[in-house]
């Protein structure tokens, strides 16, 4: 959600977090502003660039904070932006997440003569730290201090003109990454913002705070006990973290599909002795082997990705399974027996929900491996075992080659614990992972029919509702499409299982709400045209996403786009590209930035 950029060394700092911030700026947000040690601060409702208008090069030093927020307690506004002080602008802090007392603490600190300037929870922190100087301890110690006293979720970066050659962070529940430098240090909220100037990073935890110079850090737990952690190294590029001549990220995500699909695979499908391996799950194939029960939890895309797993493993690997919101498993008091196993599917590995998902099942025993894109994240450090995607970041807040990869690992998954627990016959075995590796010339196909695709779109720009409908492995991709279509076009957009129609939702249909149909010719294609007869039949217009060399559907529905043909089971890597390919042009076709698409931000790190 909201981002944070941190900066202390020996170049000016504000170009530095300007650019930070834009690095963010996919994240979600209304608002920017940028703290400079002796220079003062600015904000700006908006775009990051309505911040760097403001700034000019006004703003000279060499540490600095900056934040992009995403409304919470006040409304956008720049008196409500970060980074916020205390009483006396000598304290300035960027803060991610929600401190949950701020009421009570803010009722205490006012009636101490506290002046507050804004409706934030954020602000409270600064007047705490105050507060606790007043003590005659330390900084650091009125910092500790008021971290202990704080109740919810916090990122933090602070600096202070009681030692403006240091800056503070600090982390619960919203992340927080060091970047080290070389004779410089970076602070972000989000590793790809630090990716352009150092790959080395530290990932702070749940409960740790560092202070930091330009040419040292330290960590520290919160009884204030120095913690030692060498620094990782991440292998995104530069290149990932940049558009590559597309107008948007999500575009330049969607052409990398193909590639996306070999990341996925690469060093898990051997393609010579045709063998699915996944060394990163070697240390739980004891308990894979006996488990009793599969629980996939996760948000959004992520659970979509996970519903098709979901009919994978059933179908092949005879685990029964249940898929879930993980807004509701935190909530609903789950059973998790001995034996049972959670999924957790997470691009950004910080969304909150899943997070907390994953805690309760881990309280209850489960073992919890999770498919998760970001290394260090919080879900990759919390779960028994992780397959990441190793597809570079995902900058677009629209997920799509999150999405696909994820889809892919699920079917290494099912290959892997098949054969782990012998439900897979050879044969099947070979042919599915001979149908994986085929998919990335497929799905190059498919991309090269964006052109057509776009014409399509532009065909049915004018509508304002649509539905998507599909059965069996297309079923997810109805939700997922129908998903893509609304949070980048705003357009209504309902997904449903075809089997559902005739329970309600045909009564919508008329010649205004136009259905995208998912008829690949597999097990349940008849099913899907008796369907599209229906629609048809109330004058109902239907965009078919249909197999190459059908020939029926072209006379039955309004428009089709071809997709290769492929296994059942892979069918949905090859049927969602359209429509993620149909949603970008509707977006932008309405003149919407979509990949900063109102409302939403990429990672949901609060509820
Ligand atoms: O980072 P995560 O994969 O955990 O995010 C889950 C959802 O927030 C995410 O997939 C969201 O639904 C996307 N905006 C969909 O395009």
């Amino acid at each position: 959600m909201c981002g944070i950029f941190g900066y202390i060394g020996k170049q000016e700092a504000a170009p530095i977090l300007i650019n930070g911030l834009k690095a963010l700026e996919y994240r979600g947000y209304d608002s920017a502003g940028l703290y400079v040690v002796g220079a003062g601060c600015v904000k700006a409702v908006g775009q990051v660039k309505n911040l760097e208008a403001k700034v000019g090069d006004g703003l000279r030093g060499s540490v600095g904070l900056a934040h992009t927020r995403w409304a919470t307690h006040g409304v956008p506004s720049e008196v409500n932006s970060h980074p916020h002080s205390d009483c006396e602008g000598k304290i300035w802090l960027a803060h991610n997440g929600i401190i949950e007392n701020y009421g009570e603490l803010k009722a205490e600190l006012i009636a101490k003569g506290h002046k507050f300037a804004s409706a934030t929870d954020t602000e409270v922190v600064a007047h705490l730290i105050e507060e606790n100087l007043k003590e005659g301890i330390s900084f650091s110690a009125a910092l500790l201090l008021a971290l202990k006293t704080i109740r919810g979720t916090y990122g933090l970066v602070i600096s202070s003109v009681h030692e403006p050659e240091k800056l503070y962070i600090a982390r619960k529940g919203s992340p927080i990454v060091l970047g080290i430098g070389d004779g410089e240090n970076f602070v972000a909220s989000d590793p790809s913002a630090i990716v352009p100037h150092t790959k080395r990073v530290i990932y702070l935890n749940d409960g740790e705070w560092a202070e930091l110079t330009a040419d040292t850090y330290q960590l520290y737990d919160l009884e204030g006990a120095p913690i030692a952690r060498e620094p990782q190294v991440i292998e995104w590029s530069v290149e990932q973290t940049k558009k590559g001549g597309y107008d948007h990220f999500m575009m330049k995500e969607i052409m990398e599909g193909d590639n996306v699909i070999k990341n996925s695979i690469r060093g898990r499908l051997n393609e010579e002795t045709l063998e699915v391996k996944l060394p990163e799950l070697d240390v739980v194939a004891d308990k894979l082997k006996d488990i009793k029960r599969i629980i996939i939890t996760s948000c959004g895309t992520a659970l979509y990705s996970g519903m098709v797993g979901e009919y994978m493993i059933e179908e092949i690997a005879k685990v029964p399974v249940e898929i879930e919101y993980a807004s509701e498993f935190r909530y609903r008091s789950p059973i998790v027996e001995p034996g049972t196993m959670i999924i957790s599917i997470t691009q950004s590995g910080e969304t909150a929900d899943t997070l907390a998902a994953i805690r309760e099942a881990k309280r209850q025993g489960a073992l919890v491996v999770s498919i998760v894109n970001t290394v260090g994240s919080t879900i990759a450090r919390e779960s028994d075992a992780v397959m990441f995607n190793q597809i570079g970041p995902e900058i677009g807040v629209a997920s799509t080659k999150a999405f696909m990869s994820q889809v892919t690992l699920f079917a290494l998954f099912t290959l892997y614990l098949g054969k782990l627990r012998g439900t897979i016959e050879t044969e099947m075995y070979t042919k599915v992972v001979q149908e994986i590796m085929a998919l990335p010339e497929k799905i190059k196909t498919i991309l090269s029919k964006e052109a057509e695709i776009k014409v399509v779109a532009s065909k049915y720009a004018k509508f304002d509702d649509f539905l998507f409908m599909g059965r069996k492995y297309t079923f997810p991709i109805a939700f997922e499409g129908a998903l893509k279509l609304k949070e980048i076009s705003y357009v209504h957009a309902e997904g449903y299982g075809a089997g559902e129609m005739k329970h309600g939702p045909i009564a919508m249909i008329d010649e205004n709400f136009p259905t995208v149909a998912l008829a690949l010719s597999d097990t349940v294609y008849e099913k899907m045209v008796s369907n599209i007869e229906e629609i048809k039949a109330r004058s109902g217009k239907v965009l078919a996403i249909a197999t190459e060399g059908n020939s029926t559907l072209a006379s039955l529905a309004d428009d089709v786009i071809y997709v290769p043909e492929t296994i059942e089971m892979l069918e949905a890597l090859l049927a969602v590209v359209p429509l993620q390919i149909f949603a970008y042009y509707i977006g932008t076709g309405r003149g919407y930035d979509v990949d900063k698409p109102r409302n939403l931000a990429k990672s949901v790190t609060v509820e």
